[in-house]
């Protein structure tokens, strides 16, 4: 199994994210760390710990990471996850404890200890991958591969041209991108292949469990957030694709070019600016997300929240 540390905000798609992560034998979930993004680090700390209790997933530790991104301030999504950060289901308090550790220092130590190079896949805005790389950069070995759902090759959702992962933290983004680090990029041009459609629902439906029953609850939230911010009625569940590209490659076709973030852009800071025709002499130091295996996705999702509750 590939050895992985999810870094996440959960956040609707996070949640489902972290349950694939979780349940599916090909990851070894070695942590999950969380970052402030869809909601204030309190938050998204509080959600990740509801989800694994919910779950029955206590064998993993939980740290929090950043509150803040590297610059600026922080920005919530509270019209497409709402105030808690995770509206719509009821979850109980939760039993599965945060480590009293932050998250920066607890991927270092993981990385440091572990016996082989370790998968990140970042969820949320990079600021804690960022601040590890800035603080630690000698650990960059240590790293087999960093998997993020993040970026777009095309338009944007926080803002006309920017994803939001990025657009919170832009910085974080470029020490990333730049880091020499083997990085994957899954962005929007990708994930809204993967739409919560009536079918997709009608099979969660058809497990008839308490997760099955929470994970409709999530997806339909998210749907009429969806609905009322972009008129679209079948979500996209962004962050599992990211989960999925580590587990099956082959399910998330990937192409190699040159990324860019937008820093300093009038109307698209945070824009990720893709070179995917190799219009410019810039080299490649992403593979970037473009297709994915709708049908093989959803089995995966769908067969990791039946393998965490059966039927
Ligand atoms: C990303 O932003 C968040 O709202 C989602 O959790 C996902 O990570 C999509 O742009
Ligand atoms: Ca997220």
């Amino acid at each position: 199994a590939t050895p992985v540390i999810l870094d996440c905000d959960p956040g609707h798609d996070d949640a489902l994210a972290l349950l694939l992560a979780a349940a599916d034998p090909r990851i070894e979930l070695l942590a999950i760390t969380t970052v402030a993004g869809n909601q204030t680090l309190d938050k998204t700390t509080m959600n990740a710990r509801r989800i694994c209790t919910a779950a029955g997933i206590t064998g993993v530790p939980i740290a929090a990471g950043c509150g803040m991104p590297l610059v600026g301030e922080l920005r919530v999504a509270p019209e497409i996850h709402g105030a808690s950060g995770l509206d719509g289901p009821t979850l109980g308090e939760p039993t599965v404890p945060v480590v009293d550790e932050h998250a920066v220092a607890l991927i270092h130590r993981i990385l440091l200890d572990h016996p082989e190079p370790v998968t990140l896949v970042p969820t949320g805005p990079l600021t804690n991958v960022a601040t590890l790389l800035r603080d630690h950069p000698e650990v960059a070995p240590k790293i087999r591969e960093i998997v993020f759902m993040g970026g777009s090759t095309g338009r944007g959702n926080i803002t006309p041209y920017g994803e939001f992962n990025v657009v919170v933290d832009p910085e974080a983004a470029e020490i990333v991108l730049r880091s020499g680090i083997p990085v994957t990029m899954c962005g929007l041009n990708v994930t809204h292949q993967a739409l919560v459609t009536p079918d997709v629902l009608a099979r969660f439906q058809r497990l008839d469990t308490d997760l099955a029953r929470i994970c409709i609850d999530l997806m339909t939230f998210f749907a009429s957030a969806y609905e009322n911010v972009f008129g679209l009625a079948d979500p996209p569940l962004h962050d599992p694709i990211a989960v999925a590209r580590v587990i099956d490659p082959s399910i998330v076709a990937c192409v190699p070019a040159p990324v860019a973030v937008e820093l300093d852009g009038t109307h698209t800071r945070g824009a990720t600016v893709v070179d995917l025709h190799h219009r410019t002499a810039a080299p490649d130091n992403a593979g970037v997300a473009v297709r994915l295996d709708v049908d093989a996705f959803w089995d995966l999702v769908i067969g990791a929240v039946e393998r965490l509750a059966p039927p």
